[in-house]
């Protein structure tokens, strides 16, 4: 088990699709273990390979205290229906935040459902109907898996705040991480 690097919005992988695995082997097991380790040091609510430099389709969430789903899983090789999202700007309680886009919050409107298919560990297909904060998750880590960060989405003024901010931490360029538990951002 190790905790990985999370790398930061600039990092080419996380700007483009990433690719379906197939193999369902030891490999991936061990990979998982790192993510789920990564993402409960970060500490996040979700994590995809993307973020710690892998172009795979996978994401994991550790998201307790909820009724639909298991508190931590794994989705791999996921598709995702959305219900249409409430018209009007995102308000108060609607702030996101992401892991390669650290230590900012910025609000925006998601859809109240997700239905979630993807395969588990071992390969094998399931269905979660998601709703509310979970569902969030569920659109949040599932765009990481086409290359877009919840910032590419965000409108005005929102959207002007998140390009100030990358500007202001000198991110927007390849070859930034920093690692969980270990260090403040570095480079
Ligand atoms: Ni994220």
């Amino acid at each position: 088990m190790a905790i990985l690097p999370i790398v930061i919005s600039g990092e080419p992988v996380l700007h483009r699709p990433a690719e379906p695995v197939t193999e369902f082997d030891a490999e991936l097991r061990a990979f998982i273990d790192d993510m789920f380790e990564t993402c409960e040091a970060a500490p996040g609510v979700g994590l995809a390979a993307p973020q710690v430099g892998v172009g795979k389709r996978i994401f994991v969430w550790m998201y307790g205290d909820q009724d639909e789903a298991p508190e931590r899983g794994v989705a791999i090789n996921p598709m995702l229906w959305i219900s249409p999202p409430e018209p009007g700007l995102p308000e108060e309680g609607e702030e996101e935040g992401c892991l390669s886009f650290p230590g900012e919050r910025f609000a925006l409107r998601r859809s109240a459902r997700a239905l979630l298919r993807a395969q588990d560990i071992d390969g094998n297909h399931y269905e979660l109907e998601t709703s509310g904060w979970f569902a969030r998750i569920m659109q949040h880590e599932y765009d990481h898996l086409n290359g877009l960060l919840y910032v590419d989405r965000l409108v005005h003024p929102e959207s002007r705040g998140a390009q100030k901010a990358e500007r202001k931490n000198g991110w927007g360029t390849p070859g930034l991480s920093w690692l969980p538990g270990v260090a403040d951002l570095e480079g």
